[in-house]
Order: C-alpha cells, then sequence, then structure tokens
C-alpha cells in the first residue's frame, strides 16, 4: 500500500465507518476504501440491502480487510461488535453513496436499517457525498432533507455536475474517490490552507435600469463556487460574495449574497477585512445606470438613452485597502489572452490572475472550462477540464504560491 503524503498524514489511524447506499456510484465507493487505506484510514464498511444490488460484499470485504456489515440481525457479528458499540467505533461516518431515500430517512430520524440505526445511535460527525438523478437532487424535498441534515451538523461533500448515468446532464453526480477522501482529511482539520481565511466573488452583478429591469451578463457562478469548494477542501475558511446564481451553497462555505457591484465591493472589502486571500471570479459590471428609474419606464419613444457611469474596481479598492493581501483576479478575454491578462495582473496589482477565452459558448455558464494562469515571474496552462476539477487545480496553485510569499 502507498504511504500517505505529508498533507493526508492527518488520516493515519481515523476510523472510518463507510455507509454505501443503492446507486450506481457504489461501485467508485470500493476506490474510495482504497483510497481512504491508503491515506491510513481503517475502514468499516456497512451496506444498505440496496447497495447489494449494485456490488457485492464480498469487493467491499476485500479492500477493506473487514467483514462488512449489513444487518442489524446478525447474531455473528453482532455478537462480535453490537450495533451499539458499532456506534461508538468511527471518527467519522461518511456515507458515500448517499442516495435521496437515505438523506429523507437519516433527515426523519429512522432507525429501520443497520446503517439508520447507527447514524441515529451515534454522535460521531457524519458526511454525505449525495449521488442521484439531478431531479431528484433539485427537488424541494430533497433539497429541505439536505437542509435539516446540515442545521444538524452534518457535512455535504458534494454532489458535483456533469453527465450522468441516467444520460442526463446537472448536478447529482457523486464526488470522485481523491475529492471526497481530501475533503475527509479536510474535516479532520488538514490541509495547506488550515486556518487561512478567504473571500471569493461568483457570479454576475445586476444593475437596475428601472424596479424590473437591470443589466447582467452570462456567467452562471459555477467557476467562483468549484473554486470556493476546492479552497475550503484545502481548509480554508471560505467566505463567497455571490451575485445572483441557481447554485448551492457549497458545504461549508459561507455565502454572503450582492446584487450590485457596488453592494459586491462592500461585502468584499468587509469580508478582506479578514482575510489573508482575496479573488475576484465574479463578473462584475464596469458600467451602472446612473440613475434607475423610480418606476418601471414606459415604453412611450421608438428609443431609450441610458447614461452609464463607470463601476468601482473591485479587486483595485482591495489591493489599496489591504496592501498585504493575496489578491488573485481573472480575466476574461475574447482576444489577445495573454497580454491583457498581464496588463491587468500589473494594473491592479494582483499577486496571480487565472486567464480564460469567452465568448463563443467559452467559459461563460459552461460546466468546462480552460485556464491560463499568470503571476509575476512565472505561468501555468491548466487546459480543459470540468470547473470542479480546474477548482482544486487552481486552489492548489493558490496554496502553493500563498504559501511560498508567506514563507518567504
Ligand atoms: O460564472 P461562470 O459561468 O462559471 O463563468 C466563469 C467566468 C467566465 C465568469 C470566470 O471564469 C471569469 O473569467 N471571471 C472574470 C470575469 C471578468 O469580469 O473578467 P474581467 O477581465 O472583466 O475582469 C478582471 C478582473 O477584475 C476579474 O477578476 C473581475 O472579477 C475583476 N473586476 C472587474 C470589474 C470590476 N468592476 N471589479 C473587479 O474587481
Amino acid at each position: 500500500m502507498q504511504k500517505p503524503s505529508a498533507s493526508l498524514s492527518i488520516l493515519s489511524g481515523r476510523r472510518v465507518l463507510l455507509g454505501v447506499c443503492g446507486g450506481i456510484a457504489a461501485y467508485k465507493s470500493a476506490d474510495l476504501v482504497r483510497r481512504l487505506r491508503e491515506s491510513g484510514c481503517e475502514v468499516q464498511v456497512v451496506m444498505t440491502a440496496e447497495a447489494q444490488r449494485f456490488v457485492g460484499a464480498q469487493t467491499f470485504q476485500a479492500v477493506s480487510g473487514r467483514p462488512v456489515r449489513d444487518s442489524l440481525w446478525d447474531e455473528a457479528a453482532e455478537a462480535a461488535m453490537g450495533h451499539i458499540e458499532l456506534a461508538r467505533w468511527p471518527d467519522l461516518i461518511l456515507i458515500a453513496p448517499a442516495t435521496a431515500n437515505t438523506i429523507a430517512r437519516l433527515a426523519h430520524g429512522h432507525a429501520d436499517d443497520l446503517l439508520s440505526t447507527l447514524c441515529l445511535a451515534s454522535d460521531r460527525p457524519i458526511a454525505l457525498a449525495p449521488a442521484m438523478n439531478r431531479l431528484m437532487w433539485a427537488h424541494p424535498a430533497t433539497q429541505a432533507n439536505v437542509a435539516t441534515l446540515i442545521a444538524r451538523g452534518a457535512q455535504l461533500l458534494g454532489p458535483g455536475s456533469g453527465e450522468q448515468a441516467c444520460g442526463e446532464t446537472g448536478a447529482g453526480r457523486m464526488w470522485e474517490p481523491l475529492q471526497i477522501r481530501d475533503a475527509v482529511a479536510a474535516l479532520f482539520g488538514d490541509g495547506p490552507l488550515n486556518g487561512v481565511r478567504v473571500a471569493i466573488t461568483a457570479g454576475p452583478t445586476r444593475e437596475p435600469i428601472d424596479p424590473v429591469r437591470f443589466i447582467t451578463n452570462r456567467s452562471s457562478g459555477k467557476m467562483g463556487y468549484a473554486l470556493a469548494q476546492a479552497l475550503h477542501q484545502l481548509g480554508a475558511e471560505v467566505t463567497l460574495i455571490s451575485g445572483p446564481t441557481a447554485l448551492a451553497v457549497p458545504a461549508g462555505v459561507r455565502r454572503v449574497d450582492v446584487e450590485t457591484a457596488e453592494q459586491m465591493l462592500d461585502a468584499t472589502l468587509h469580508s478582506a477585512g479578514h482575510s489573508q486571500i482575496v479573488i475576484g471570479t465574479a463578473a462584475v459590471a464596469d458600467y451602472r445606470v446612473a440613475a434607475p428609474a423610480e418606476h418601471k419606464i414606459k415604453k412611450k419613444s421608438d428609443g431609450l438613452d441610458l447614461t452609464l457611469v463607470k463601476n468601482p474596481d473591485i479587486l483595485s479598492e482591495v489591493r489599496k485597502a489591504f496592501p498585504d493581501a493575496f489578491v488573485v483576479g481573472f480575466a476574461a478575454e475574447t482576444e489577445k489572452l495573454a497580454e491583457h491578462a498581464l496588463e491587468k495582473l500589473t494594473r491592479k496589482r494582483l499577486d496571480m490572475i487565472a486567464a480564460n477565452w469567452v465568448g463563443d459558448g467559452r467559459a461563460f455558464d459552461q460546466d468546462h472550462n480552460a485556464l491560463h494562469v499568470f503571476w509575476n515571474g512565472g505561468e501555468r496552462e491548466l487546459p480543459s477540464a470540468s470547473k470542479t476539477e480546474l477548482g482544486r487545480q487552481l486552489a492548489d496553485l493558490i496554496a502553493q504560491r500563498y504559501t511560498r510569499r508567506a514563507d518567504a
């Protein structure tokens, strides 16, 4: 078995009770067991009856090195370690995949099988890696159940977005085993950004024209939310200052909702005051309407003139107010990517800038992206990948550059 890396050494000797539920993602959980064990965890697998329709208990027994538990009524297993004792055994209960059904049953305190009974009988932290069809995930019943569990202290690991086993595309995919393993390490308080506070902007801004109309852009917030999640997984305490999006708040991240560029500026300056790293992924409107109409504008003439005035530049204001902050910008370009990005790096006095091509259906509101990252004296290409994966790669790079500067 591979030796754990220094940053994962916190997992060494940790006991993880892995609940496996009935979803196609159950096949990935065997690899998750392997990854956790490589990092030094002891893993006890508990399967639901439905999980065994997807993967056999023998597989999990082989990879975990322990007999799988699956029943409250297994006399031999109960004699070796009763379920109440088993509920006290782990440092963490991790349920992956967590199906809509299991999430609902846990939210309502059911205890009609071994896994739900253990969750009810345990005072150990619970982490859930959901996996289900996108409509099941988005359903208000599932969202209410998830909110109930989060309010009780459960940690949510995912889900990710992308192509699903059912052929649809959207949010509901179980995170990859390595991502779950890293998130578990962060839950145990490890990670290169442990104790570091990050303020990150995401999404579009809306600049009002009148009470019902506004100027905005195509940003969905996906890139910023993915980066916020990845930074949290590296141990950072993350505040996400978000324009209007349809996205769920990433687990463990604090979100502040704003609409206009001026509101985003105020919220960012406030958060930057107690953050070491500030990141601008938001597509901030460069101009706003000088005097938004108080009442809905009537269709009276053939044309309408709007006078626009320049919005403040949030990252430049942050740099002015907090000269020591590590400030990372994005550059959205339709031409001369490197030239424009480097000009923004210098003009806004940033520590790093992540440039992406936009237009022709690129970057904005897409699930995939590619980045070219520049800093003073260096650069790195991050080739096309899902925004979740890119967020992880960029978070690693930010952590490396920030740590290097902090150590200098
Ligand atoms: O949200 P998605 O759909 O996932 O799309 C992701 C994205 C394309 C929006 C993202 O990857 C991205 O490129 N974000 C920056 C968009 C942008 O406004 O870039 P810019 O080149 O105009 O601005 C440069 C930098 O200055 C950015 O960090 C921006 O947040 C910041 N800025 C811009 C204007 C302003 N008034 N204040 C700022 O701080």
